[in-house]
């Protein structure tokens, strides 16, 4: 028999429910990985290699999560990143991720190929206050690109995350194999509707994303919107520097999820080599960075803090808890972080998440030293 919801006690429970229940084609879709996963498998076990350094005898009685991310405050330093396609899991689609988020005062990164039209989602947030971020994937035709930019800033929307990380889709050969024939009705507003679906969901929505992309267009950006912009899927040091230098407000150290080049580094490695050269220079306050891939525990939260991240993103377990168990499943998994995270900060000896720091954590095992 399935397991009810309460019996889920961690993120990873929401994935073996999902599996079970979710249509074939689209839990190719969400578990996929590129070529061989072995990036996929990283992000979970680079996180397994660093150890802690907990503090004794701080007074931890009362713990505050609380956090800004690109000013805004949120009740926890973990966002809902931007995945494709959220009705293949659940008929409603991101709008029940917006609950979910705006119930426990996360951002929401709001995907380019929402199967939610954008409009709907941020209304789903209207009047909360909820921040709202979105990732952009940039269409050929700059008009397009640029009137889904401004449209978001009307909207009130925080962050402009522009994903660099793709400028052809991976190979995904689980989800290639799955036909799939239902992308959603948003996805042909952003071009992306006019290909063959016999190469798998990832392939049939990507073809309008466009692979000439380069820093030369970091200026357009900024010309044609003030909310700050941020690189989605930074692999290296030298590329943080670069956006540092163009005036970039942030960056997401990321493989996006495992799914684009495969041997690609966890995205906390590249946090634990990009921190320190940017503390030596003196420009840790110049720009935030976030991690994403392979989140799963509050531990995990709290590593990437130690590390100097600002927030750290989630992407399947929410897919998986919303194909599963709808909001009630969303709710529960922010919940769970929630307390997962409230339990460790007091055995780490941390009261709130400035007090977290490089010290408390041995990266050794990682294999960049
Ligand atoms: C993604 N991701 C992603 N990223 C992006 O910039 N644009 C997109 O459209 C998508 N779509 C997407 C779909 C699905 C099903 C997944 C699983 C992922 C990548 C996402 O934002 C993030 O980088 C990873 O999902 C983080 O890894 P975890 O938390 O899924 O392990």
């Amino acid at each position: 028999r399935m397991p009810i919801l309460e019996q889920c006690y961690n993120l990873m429970d929401f994935e073996a429910v999902a599996r079970r229940v979710m249509k074939k084609t689209a839990w190719a879709y969400y578990s996929s990985g590129a070529d061989d996963e072995i990036t996929m498998r990283e992000n979970h076990s680079a996180y397994h290699k660093i150890w802690f350094r907990p503090r004794i005898l701080h007074d931890v009685e009362t713990i505050d999560l609380s956090t800004t991310m690109l000013d805004s405050k949120v009740d926890i330093p973990f966002y809902v990143t931007a995945t494709a396609l959220g009705k293949l899991g659940n008929p409603e689609g991101e709008v029940i991720l917006t609950r979910g988020a705006r119930k426990h005062n996360v951002v929401q990164m709001i995907p380019t190929l929402a199967s939610c039209s954008f409009d709907e989602i941020c209304d789903a947030a209207e009047g909360s206050g909820q921040p709202q971020w979105l990732q952009l994937y940039v269409n050929k035709d700059r008009a397009i690109t640029e009137r889904i930019v401004k449209h978001a800033e009307a909207r009130g929307v925080k962050g402009l995350f522009i994903t660099v990380d793709a400028p052809q889709l991976g190979r995904r050969e689980k989800d290639m194999r799955s036909k799939f024939d239902d992308v959603g009705s948003n996805v042909q507003d952003t071009g992306g509707d006019n290909v063959d679906r016999s190469q798998g969901a990832a392939r049939a929505i990507s073809s309008f994303i466009d692979p000439s992309l380069s820093w030369k267009d970091v200026p357009w950006f900024q010309s044609i919107t003030k909310m700050p912009i941020i690189l989605k899927g930074v692999q290296r040091v030298e590329d943080v520097l670069q956006a540092v230098e163009m005036g970039v407000q942030g960056v997401v150290l990321s493989n996006h999820g495992g799914r684009q080049l495969d041997f690609a580094r966890s995205g906390i490695e590249v946090l634990a080599e990009v921190m320190p050269v940017l503390r030596e220079k003196g420009l840790q306050d110049r720009i935030e960075l976030y991690v994403d891939g392979g989140v799963r525990r509050a531990t995990d939260i709290i590593k990437a803090l130690c590390l100097g991240a600002k927030g750290v993103g989630i992407g399947r377990p929410f897919l998986y808890a919303m194909s599963a168990y709808g909001l009630p499943g969303v709710d529960r998994a922010m919940q769970l972080l929630k307390d997962e995270m409230t339990m460790n900060m007091r055995l780490i000896g941390a009261s709130s998440v400035d007090q977290l720091e490089p010290s408390m954590v041995n990266t050794r095992g990682l294999s960049m030293h």
